[in-house]
């Protein structure tokens, strides 16, 4: 099969790490017979600074038009950047929420999986790791806060700025329908995450949330406020399988999920709509500090890209195929530098590699079946 691929490699790291990626998709064309065209869409910094805006509706007619959009990350240093003196509108992050919304990307998927060979890179103690875990966030991603009016204004000489989150019942049904779908498929078990003690928008989260569990008697369904959350994710993150939650204790929570899985730069995710179109891209952002440098862990992206070939693509057996040669690599001692040990004595077990070596590491490891 012919594929076309829309490609946002973006900022800082994102077109070292969507390299890889690319490298990875022709690898599996190779071995299994498909093609995958990739087309470059401009987003993000790049995009301002080749036209102006972050994001243009020739570039959201583009990513339309493709199968799927495989992107890198987008985004600048917030302090230093020229990009975050324009208006807000017209920053970087600007467009990736217009492109989500334009989309109808509701549905990000963000599994956080402890792999054995990356136990060393974990912050847990060891007798909170035991054996390791394996979660799905499930964040909603086109609604709350991210998306609500805001304004700053001066009232009676006193600057005040604005933001309102707004969740209606269809919002919040379609996407706990997907958690308890995919739950399904899992451990049967979502954790449905809110602020119910103190939010209106958390307390019709929690309704509606429990009208869908009825819908799925053979998942079991538990409340949980966000603040305790962020807790239980350090103190015993194995009693986790979905964790359902709005967009922004979704934004927050994942990254927090990433760190105990080791890195950031191991977690993938999936944005998807009601068809089979999804925007794949790695959960850690643009790292302006490292950008350029050679360094960046192109896994998370490589995985997205193999989130990409199960759930827009149906490609199972070749979404298998990379991360079973993620996990060789790793088996094999390679590591780029945020998911070496952190003993000194277990340093020397391993091998440190930059992002090309990486890349070419899981390339090597993808072998016709
Ligand atoms: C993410 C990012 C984005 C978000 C930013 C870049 C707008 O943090 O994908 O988690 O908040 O959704
Ligand atoms: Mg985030």
């Amino acid at each position: 099969m012919n594929y076309h691929v829309g490609v946002i490699s973006g900022d800082g790291i994102g077109p070292e790490i969507i390299a890889e990626a690319k490298k990875v998709l022709d690898r599996i064309g190779a071995v299994y017979g498909h093609t995958f065209e990739c087309e470059e869409i401009l987003m993000g910094g790049c995009s301002i600074d080749a036209v102006g805006v972050p994001l243009t509706e020739a570039a959201i007619a583009q990513a339309k038009a493709s199968d799927a959009v495989l992107m890198g990350s987008i985004g600048g240093n917030t302090a230093t950047s020229p990009w975050y003196r324009l208006e807000p509108q017209l920053r970087p992050e600007a467009g990736l929420l217009k492109l989500r919304k334009s989309l109808n990307l509701f549905a990000n998927l963000r599994p956080a999986y402890l792999y054995e060979e990356l136990k060393e890179a974990c912050p847990l103690r060891e007798d909170i790791i035991g054996d390791g875990f394996d979660m799905m966030i499930m964040r909603e991603l086109t609604g709350g806060l991210y998306f609500g009016a805001r304004k700053t204004e001066e009232i009676d000489g006193v600057v005040t700025a604005e933001d309102t989150l707004t969740y209606n019942e269809n919002e919040i049904r379609r996407i706990a329908k997907r958690g308890f779908d995919i739950a399904m498929k899992r451990r049967r078990k979502v954790t449905s995450v809110d602020k119910a003690n103190v939010l209106d928008s958390s307390r019709l989260w929690r309704k509606i949330v429990e009208e869908v569990a009825k819908e799925y008697p053979e998942v079991s369904c538990e409340h949980m406020l966000v603040d305790n959350c962020a807790m239980q994710l350090v103190k015993d993150p194995k009693q986790f399988d979905v964790i359902l939650t709005e967009n922004m204790f979704g934004d927050i929570l994942s990254d927090e999920a990433s760190m105990v899985t080791g890195s950031i730069g191991m977690l993938s995710s999936a944005s998807l709509n009601d068809t089979k179109f999804g925007l794949y891209e790695p959960s850690g952002g643009s790292a302006p500090d490292i950008a350029g440098k050679g360094i960046a862990n192109p896994i998370a992206t490589i995985l997205s890209a193999a989130m990409m070939l199960r759930y827009s693509f149906d490609l199972d057996k070749e979404a298998d195929a990379i991360e079973a040669a993620v996990k060789q690599a790793l088996q094999d001692n390679y590591r780029t530098i945020d998911i070496m040990p952190q003993e000194e004595e277990k340093k020397s077990l391993v091998t440190q590699v930059g992002t090309k070596e990486m890349g070419d590491l899981i390339v090597e490891r993808i072998q016709k079946p």
